[in-house]
């Protein structure tokens, strides 16, 4: 079992992270792990607080991807400095230097109405870019700071479309990120940004460990609402991992068997086939609603493991 301490949370306050459930993952993962592969790392969270002795870690998301390669690339000083300076050049907030009151705003409103213009300028000039450089990753990293919810979203022509959102690059995140960008930049891990159907697993031996955090197939998120997570895309998940079990590969799944009143069954039934362990996570169950008739909105967080 891995032991206990602090989470790193990631500095993207990833839709759909492992930041809060992590701690009931943990325990759940081998004791030791040589090669560790998170197929869908999203904000990183389950490969930055895992101990191993190399990672591998790979996305869909373009973006995403470049970012953390320009997070390894870059320094941290150098990063922060070159995020101060956009933050002054489009005049956004800076919460670490002026109060909300400075901005003509309170803490429960946030400091949207001040960082609106600001961030449609940031946007859209991040929009028009044609290189993806450096730059264009810090701009990409500012307007999920600064962006509603912190989260992504591209529409179908590949521009950044969501709007402002009520919080800045405050000390709170800056934490984060200093935090996150130590251990990445220790833990050295291959990035890729491929297809999880794609990724090549003909490298990893029996003292590797690979875990998978896909889309739901019964709940919805940002980077799933085109509707690109399908029964196709289960079905092929779950393949992948039966051929992982059969070469003797280690595995562990994060997934929902319900969520909302729907019900994962092609899930269900594959885990009972294969005899696989399923762990079941108490997230969401909160004393108010367990014994309440609130069970339609409960959630079946489960860990699914093949070891
Ligand atoms: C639930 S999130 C992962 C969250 C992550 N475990 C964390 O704690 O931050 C699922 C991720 O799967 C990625 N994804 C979706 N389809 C994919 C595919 N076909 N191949 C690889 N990654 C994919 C999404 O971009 C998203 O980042």
């Amino acid at each position: 079992m891995q032991s206990q301490c602090q989470i790193i949370a990631s500095p993207l306050n990833y839709t759909g992270g492992k930041a809060r459930l992590f701690p009931q993952i943990r325990p759940l993962f081998p004791d030791y792990i040589n090669t560790f592969v998170d197929l869908f790392c999203g904000g990183c969270n389950v490969g930055i607080n895992t101990k191993a002795e190399r990672y591998y870690y790979n996305d869909i998301s373009e973006p995403l991807i470049g970012l953390y390669q320009t997070f390894l690339e870059v320094s941290e000083d150098e990063l922060i400095s070159d995020f101060d300076r956009i933050i002054n050049s489009y005049n956004l907030s800076d919460s670490t230097k002026h109060t909300y009151e400075y901005y003509s705003c309170n803490s429960s409103e946030g400091l949207a109405a001040y960082n609106k213009s600001k961030f449609e300028n940031i946007r859209d000039d991040f929009n028009a870019l044609t290189q993806k450089d450096k730059y264009y990753y810090e701009l990409f990293y500012m307007l999920i700071v600064f962006g509603f919810n912190n989260q992504i979203r591209f529409n179908k022509n590949g521009q950044f479309n969501l709007p402002v959102g009520k919080r800045d690059f405050n000390f709170k995140i800056r934490r984060k990120l200093s935090a996150f960008l130590k251990v990445l930049k220790k833990q050295k891990p291959v990035i890729t940004n491929i297809h999880f159907n794609d990724y090549d697993m003909s490298h990893l031996n029996d003292d590797c460990f690979v875990y998978c955090d896909p889309p739901y197939l019964i709940a919805t998120a940002a980077y799933n609402e085109n509707g690109k997570w399908t029964e196709k895309e289960e079905y092929e998940l779950l393949g992948l991992l039966d051929r992982l079990n059969a070469k003797k590969l280690r595995f562990a799944l994060s997934n929902v068997l319900s969520h909302k009143g729907k019900e994962n069954k092609l899930l269900k039934r594959w885990t009972e086939k294969n005899r696989y362990k399923v762990h079941h996570l108490n997230f969401g169950y909160t004393n108010s609603n367990y014994h309440t008739k609130d069970k339609v909105n409960l959630s079946d967080e489960v860990l699914i493991v093949n070891y």
